[in-house]
């Protein structure tokens, strides 16, 4: 289905750099009036760039977030309501009613999930999607052995995700068991994807992802069926993938 467009970087601002500019050019090119914002560690560079550069026209777009935490109180700071709003929204001057998290706090969370979905299509889709990569191969919570077909849904998370994640709260425990995530076919319906990755952790993930196999043991790898994938990595994350995919970094 085409091959990803690879631009690798010598260090996380620089992947930050270069990555607000995919998103910069989307603006300037008409092509991006709602962004699927990703949460986690990987795209912060990215919202510093773009809160430094404030494009024309970025506090226009509407934003959906990719996932969010079952069971979790959304006034939580690790929340991702509240780490889309104090990392996201704030920062590049979002309207809040045009920002929108699965609500992991619904009563019913299985149909919160398929509302959400709902609500993704009935805004006319994601143009631009920014995703990350979790060390097992996830993107979003779609953990491995989620489907091609999968929707927005709310999943177990894996006890590698919960240790991954438990950098981000005072005890292991904390951390949530379930999540509700934007599915598979979910995010491979958006128009164009935007991975970002870096750091020692990501190591020979990109190479899996898109030079091994297409299966659900490893879900990134359905990336390779999207039409329109840029990828911004690090030098280090870049390793190993072939120089046809990875050219020489800028
Ligand atoms: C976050 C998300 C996850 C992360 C992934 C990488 O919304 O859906 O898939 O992108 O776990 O996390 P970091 O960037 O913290 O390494």
């Amino acid at each position: 289905m085409g091959q990803p467009q690879i631009i690798t970087a010598p260090d996380r601002q620089a992947v930050g750099r270069e990555a607000a500019r995919v998103v910069e050019a989307a603006l300037t090119a008409g092509e991006l009036s709602t962004l699927g914002v990703a949460t986690g560690s990987s795209p912060l560079p990215l919202y510093r760039a773009l809160a430094a550069s404030r494009p024309e026209g970025l506090s226009e777009i509407a934003a959906f977030a990719l996932d969010e935490y079952v069971g979790l109180d959304p006034q939580h700071p690790e929340s991702y309501r509240q780490v889309v709003r104090r990392e996201v929204t704030e920062p590049l001057g979002l309207d809040p009613h045009k920002v929108r998290v699965p609500d992991g706090a619904a009563e019913n969370p299985a149909l919160a999930a398929r509302m959400y979905e709902e609500q993704i299509a009935a805004s006319g889709g994601i143009d631009l999607q920014i995703l990350g990569i979790g060390g097992n191969g996830h993107i979003a919570f779609n953990e491995p052995g989620s489907e091609r077909i999968s929707l927005t849904r709310v999943v177990d998370l894996t006890p590698a995700t919960r240790i991954d994640n438990s950098r981000f709260f005072d005890h292991p425990d904390e951390v949530p068991r379930q999540a509700i995530t934007q599915g598979v076919a979910t995010i491979l319906r958006a128009r164009r994807l935007l991975l970002v990755v870096h750091g020692p952790t990501k190591s020979g993930l990109l190479r899996r992802a898109f030079e091994g196999p297409v299966t659900p043991d490893f879900p990134a790898s359905f990336l390779q069926s999207h039409p329109q994938v840029t990828v911004v990595a690090d030098q280090v994350s870049a390793q190993g993938l072939s120089t046809i995919l990875a050219p020489a970094a800028r």
